[in-house]
């Protein structure tokens, strides 16, 4: 079943004098089992939007259905806590709430609050660190104690300990190094493709999303601009420059060698792929 915005609203400081309404009519759905990608410019509204698959926010107007739980404006709604566990939440800059004092306590955290027994616990934020590739010896030191992009994945295995069906991540690789980038990306992608997470992932990192993301939605001052495939969005120069973004580098390399003669399948996106294919296409 796909996570259904319907008309939704989100307004700031309602009835103040400085409300602000971050989401506008919202109609969006997103499918389950895939990848799909938020762009859009700064105070767009991504965090607002995100902030309502567990109910961080809740609608002003409208409502949200997500797994079997529906959310609507001006409803109380009583079942927060099994949403949360279902729908896993990770904040841009995550790494700010570790705060047990030893990384498996921290992970284990969520699967405590949720209810599982301690042994259990332990347990699920061992496997689920050994996921993010978090090493034994970290177990017990302090989460201070870590790199950047280590206590990113930490962060990141409190919530998959938790098991969630969705998995949404809010500019996860902001600030991180080429490196720490990397081992995050191969991380949702293997929590997709090997666990078949739903992720949905907020980013400015076009090259990613243009490599990586099946869908994508862009936001542009709270209303949604485009949906639907992200090759289709990245391959549309008019839609491009609508929406004031850069092609990606491997669309461009990629039209250039489509102009000098050189045939690509449509699957050939990636520079492995495109050097697969015109390898095929050239004389010794
Ligand atoms: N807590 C808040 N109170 C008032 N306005 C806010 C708050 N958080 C965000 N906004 C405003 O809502 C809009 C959308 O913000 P946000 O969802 O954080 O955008 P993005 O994540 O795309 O940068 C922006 O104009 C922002 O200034
Ligand atoms: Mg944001």
């Amino acid at each position: 079943m796909p996570i259904r915005f319907k008309t939704l609203s989100y307004i700031y400081n309602k009835d103040m004098p400085y409300a602000h309404k971050a989401l506008d009519h919202v109609d969006l759905e997103i499918k389950e089992g895939i990848i799909t990608a938020i762009i859009g410019e700064t105070g767009s509204g991504k965090s607002t939007l995100v902030e309502h698959l567990n109910a961080l926010l809740l609608p002003s107007e409208g409502s949200l259905e997500i797994l079997d739980y529906n959310i609507v404006a001006g409803q109380k709604q009583k079942f927060l806590k099994p949403l949360r566990k279902d729908v896993g939440l990770v904040f841009q800059f995550s790494e700010y709430q570790l705060f047990e004092e030893s990384v498996i306590k921290d992970v284990a955290f969520g699967p405590l609050n949720f209810g599982f027994a301690p042994e259990e616990a332990l347990k699920r934020a061992a496997s689920a660190l050994k996921l993010v590739k978090i090493n034994e010896e970290f177990f017990n030191v302090s989460p201070l104690e870590l790199s950047g992009g280590q206590k990113r994945r930490v962060a990141i295995a409190g919530i998959i300990a938790c098991d969630p069906k969705i998995i949404v991540l809010d500019e996860p690789t902001a600030g991180l190094d080429p490196k720490g980038a990397r081992e995050i990306i191969d991380l949702f992608i293997s929590l997709n493709k090997e666990l078949g997470k739903t992720i949905i992932i907020v980013s400015h990192d076009n090259e990613m999303v243009y490599n990586y993301c099946d869908e994508t939605v862009v936001l542009s001052h709270g209303k949604i601009v485009y949906h639907g495939p992200t090759t289709d969005l990245f391959d549309d120069k008019e839609k491009l420059k609508e929406f004031n973004m850069l092609e990606p580098q491997i669309v461009t390399f990629r039209n250039e060698l489509i102009d000098k003669g050189f045939k690509l399948s449509k699957d050939a996106r990636t520079l492995k792929l495109i050097a697969r294919e015109i390898a095929g296409q050239v004389k010794r």
